[in-house]
């Protein structure tokens, strides 16, 4: 494993990252409420969907998405100890976020995820995909140019969104020291114009 493969393992799981980023506070910024459907993507060992599960309620639903086996085998023991029974845990990748029925989720959240994943526009459709028209993405991404080149760059990132279904002034960015945060809003459909009106022809 790299130097920053390290440091962000040691990151991810430190007094520090709680209280440089309380997941309540994460989850208030994207109005996430009781009754909601949250998926949390690349959520590791439950950072942010244990506290998810506790804000949406017995009304509301959480997916817990991620690609390693052995993170989601600690969170699955870690919500059958806390009694934790609304949230749905799947083993898939953002790139095909399976198990997810179209236009259900409220909001989605991937922290500290994106600079891991292979193809950013495939992810991006799919929680499209599944977001409801008015739900949001939230991100929150390491900038690549400050951290040794682990991370993202926000500026073609917000670019990548505007292709994959995202639109340009439902994007809120803010740029910190050493991360990048965007909540990024589904376009809505422009219907379809299906066809000229005719002229009602008398005589
Ligand atoms: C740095 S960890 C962040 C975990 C969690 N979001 C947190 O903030 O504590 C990145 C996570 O992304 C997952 N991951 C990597 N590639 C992925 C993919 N293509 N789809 C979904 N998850 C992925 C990893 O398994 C890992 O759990």
């Amino acid at each position: 494993m790299s130097i920053e493969g390290i440091i962000e393992g040691v990151f991810i799981g430190s007094r520090l990252r709680c209280w440089l980023q309380n997941p309540y506070r994460v989850l208030s910024t994207i109005g996430l409420a009781r009754g909601h459907v949250f998926v949390d993507i690349g959520c590791g060992k439950g950072f942010l969907t244990i506290s998810a599960a506790k804000v949406v309620g017995l009304e509301g639903l959480v997916y817990a998405i991620d690609t390693s086996r052995e993170y989601l085998k600690e969170l699955r023991g870690c919500l059958q100890k806390s009694n934790l029974d609304n949230v749905v845990v799947v083993e898939t990748a953002a790139e095909r976020l399976e198990g997810i029925p179209q236009s259900s989720v409220d909001r989605a959240a991937m922290i500290l995820t994106l600079h891991h994943l292979e193809d950013r526009i495939r992810a991006f459709k799919n929680v499209r995909r599944v977001l409801k028209p008015d739900g949001a993405l939230y991100i929150f991404d390491p900038i690549a140019s400050r951290m040794l080149g682990r991370g993202t760059n926000p500026e073609k990132i917000i670019k990548e969104l505007a292709v994959s279904g995202f639109r340009h002034d439902g994007f809120s960015i803010s740029k910190g020291f050493l991360f990048w945060t965007v909540t990024a809003r589904p376009k809505t459909e422009v219907p379809e114009v299906v066809g000229r009106e005719t002229p009602i022809v008398s005589g």
